[in-house]
């Protein structure tokens, strides 16, 4: 952070779980700079070398040497830790190779739905041995598939990118109808490094892999953008706390990811992009903000996908604005790395903030009135950190049943949350 308020985003994590992905497949040595070095990516990175990856230690400050090849039987269970993202994409990978490989995951990770994923890649000829109903452990083995055109039920990118991948690994068209649009940056790394990608249509992904044998780009570097999900965090510590302007610099401003930008201007923020770039095939800029009064809004069905993991944070802000927040459809929170539906209506209940969870909809009255207590984080991070930054606005003393877990997206969340609040 520096004396005009400027903090620079931390790297993206989907972004970050890609590169390393298609990385691993690339023949050619790939450079990647400015990798997100957290509990998730590590998960990435520890899976693809028992797969044969070389991947030099992943170090602040310094690139990620990656060499990657044809993926090969790894020893053991593929430990994907806390990541679902791990999870997922890997199973596409996989699909396209012949050996068995069996996935496990941290308690949270189990409870979390696979058969999205493992459904398509079994239509499309995966084996798929489920140790437990719907999710892991579970083993699959891949080799020979057949293309696929798949309607996925939900708007999901980890379900998209999973078959783009066992596309790529099979060698085999494919395409995904999505009901609404996830975040696409599977298909723009898939174009940075010149494979056929198109969308016929916003919800429509189609993709023709080589049908030779795919060595990968030639060597490539590829710098990672700044997280929009974690930057969310900082934007929002600025609107709840400020009176002065906060910039987070180099945040990824890719349309699938920018939806809580939208939410936080019709709050009442003022926020405005600087200095636009690209990077690795992704817009970014520097987010402004300028806080104001905050008051609530709707949230609509369709905005959700482009906002998913901001709802937390957004629920805070929504909790000091005036007025009701409602937030539609948001059936998938109960999914990712807690019930997040359940957590953020119970903690905020537990402090007096109105919540009510009435089918798939969140909705949240706001209230000035002082607010205390204890934070069950369930170890979910995106929860810990949400609350964190509520805990920093006027009037709100909170204590999280633990710290560590923003460990998982964001490991210096905790000292850049408070460098904002001194500045802000
Ligand atoms: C992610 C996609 C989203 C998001 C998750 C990361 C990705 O999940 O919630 O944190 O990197 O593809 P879904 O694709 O399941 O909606």
């Amino acid at each position: 952070m520096n004396e005009l308020g400027a903090i620079k985003a931390p790297a993206d994590k989907s972004i970050t779980h890609r590169a390393l992905i298609l990385a691993g497949l690339n023949r050619h040595p790939v450079l990647l700079h400015n990798a997100l070095i957290s509990e998730d990516t590590r998960s990435t990175a520890r899976v693809l070398r028992q797969l044969g990856v070389r991947i030099s230690p992943m170090r602040q400050g310094s690139p990620a040497r990656i060499v990657g090849r044809d993926l090969r039987a790894p020893s053991g269970t593929l430990k994907c830790g806390n990541s679902g993202t791990t999870a997922r994409l890997l199973l596409g990978a996989l699909a396209g190779f012949q050996f068995e490989a069996r996935l496990n995951g941290d308690a949270s990770l189990r409870l979390r739905p696979m058969r999205r994923v493992t459904r398509p890649l079994q239509d499309m000829g995966a084996q798929i041995k489920e140790e437990r109903e719907d999710g892991l452990p579970l083993s699959i083995r891949g080799g020979t598939l057949q293309s696929i055109r798949y309607k996925c039920p939900v708007a999901s990118a980890q379900v998209k990118s999973a078959i783009l991948l066992a596309g790529l690994t099979a060698r085999v068209p494919v395409t995904v109808v999505e009901p609404a649009r996830s975040r696409d940056h599977t298909e723009r790394l898939f174009r940075f490094l010149g494979l056929d990608v198109r969308h016929p249509n916003p919800t429509e992904v189609e993709f023709v892999a080589p049908r030779v044998d795919w060595q990968g780009a030639a060597s490539f570097e590829l710098t990672v953008p700044g997280d929009p999900s974690s930057s969310a965090f900082l934007l929002a510590a600025a609107a709840l706390m400020g009176k002065r302007e906060l910039t987070v610099q180099r945040v990824c401003v890719n349309p699938t990811r920018t939806g809580y930008l939208d939410v936080l201007r019709r709050m009442g923020a003022e926020v405005v992009l600087e200095n636009e770039s690209e990077c690795g095939g992704e817009p970014v800029a520097d987010v402004v903000i300028r806080p104001a009064e905050l008051t609530g809004t709707e949230v609509l069905a369709g905005e959700i996908p482009g906002l998913i993991d901001e709802v937390p944070v957004l629920a805070v802000l929504a909790a000091r604005a005036t007025g009701e927040t409602v937030f539609r459809s948001v059936g998938e929170l109960k999914v990712k790395e807690s019930n997040r539906l359940q957590s953020i209506t119970l903690n905020l209940r537990s402090l007096g903030v109105q919540a009510d969870a009435s089918g798939d909809d969140l909705h949240i009255c706001g209230t000035d009135q002082p607010l205390s207590g204890r934070i069950e984080t369930g170890g979910d991070h995106r929860i810990a950190m949400a609350f964190a930054v509520l805990g920093k606005a006027p009037r709100v003393q909170l204590k999280l049943s633990e710290t560590l877990s923003p460990g998982v997206s964001y490991p210096n969340f905790h000292d850049d949350l408070r460098a904002v609040g001194v500045h802000v």
